[in-house]
């Protein structure tokens, strides 16, 4: 039966089970195995007001992207705020960040948890927005030096996890999931300067939502994918995974960090 066919019908946990024994074989007990124990978390405290618990991971993403002195930085899917938080950490004096964020639930966790991290002095530098972030390269291009697009994604280990998600979970779901990232990482594309750097991240597993979304994108669009060199990640087409059976139970988490060329360098 192939796959579009399959979305019609299958549905539940023998269907996902299926679909993801089929992309990793037998690792995919061992991931199973790693999704039910804690996950790991680092407390960042460096420049925050109090601790904040984030999975290790994310947190090497926020890390790994470079930034220039003064630098823009546009972080279209923040909440909760996680990475924001690292990079509002790393951003010099005349830096500023974008933190936008489509849901209004999400996005009143984002005032909550940039307000509780962050001395007033980096606060003031982050401006929250409210915007679909899929259409933000049609109103604003070539205007931001990093810009982050951590996507709405399957997060696998969250439906494994959960009866109800994984009772409701199709194979329709990374399908569209990967359709809707597509337009995200589009508009990633196009805010970014020339000379920029696009972070693009999920915590899916599901190959169509990581290196399929850069792969479709590079049809249309000109970038550089560099090693993103996360720690415990292992090397993909364009980016890293990071996978809890190899990781010692940290992610899942796919990185790619893609450089914007300048037209010198195009
Ligand atoms: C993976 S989470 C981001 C996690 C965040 N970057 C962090 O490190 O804490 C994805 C976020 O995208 C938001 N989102 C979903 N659709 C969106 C849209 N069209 N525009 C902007 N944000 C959206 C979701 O509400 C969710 O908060």
């Amino acid at each position: 039966m192939s796959r579009r066919e399959r979305s019609r019908t299958a549905r539940g946990r023998d269907a996902f089970n299926a679909y993801y024994t089929e992309l990793y074989g037998d690792d995919w007990a061992a991931i199973t195995r790693a999704f039910a124990a804690e996950p790991i978390y680092e407390s960042l405290t460096d420049g925050l007001l109090k601790p904040y618990h984030l999975d290790v991971s994310s947190a090497a993403a926020a890390r790994c992207v470079p930034l220039p002195a003064g630098a823009r930085v546009l972080d279209l899917c923040a909440a909760p705020g996680g990475k924001c938080l690292v990079l509002a950490t790393r951003i010099d004096v005349d830096g500023s960040i974008v933190a936008n964020e489509y849901s209004a639930g999400r996005r009143a966790r984002l005032h909550r948890v940039l307000d509780e991290h962050l001395p007033k002095e980096l606060r003031e530098r982050i401006r929250i927005s409210a915007h679909d972030g899929r259409k933000w390269g049609l109103f604003e291009k070539d205007a931001y030096d990093v810009v982050v697009a951590d996507v709405p994604c399957s997060s696998e280990r969250h439906v494994y996890n959960s009866e109800k998600h994984l009772a409701e979970w199709s194979p329709n779901r990374p399908i569209t999931l990967a359709r809707q990232a597509g337009a995200f990482l589009a508009a990633a594309l196009d805010a970014c300067k020339p000379g920029g750097h696009v972070l693009y991240c999920t915590c899916a597993l599901s190959t169509d939502e990581n290196d399929g979304v850069i792969e479709r994108a590079a049809r249309r669009r000109v970038f550089v994918p560099l090693p993103p060199g996360i720690l415990a990640g292992r090397s993909t087409k364009y980016g890293e995974l990071v996978r809890p059976d190899l990781s010692g139970g940290a992610g899942p988490l796919f990185i790619a960090l893609l450089k914007k060329p300048t037209p010198s360098e195009a």
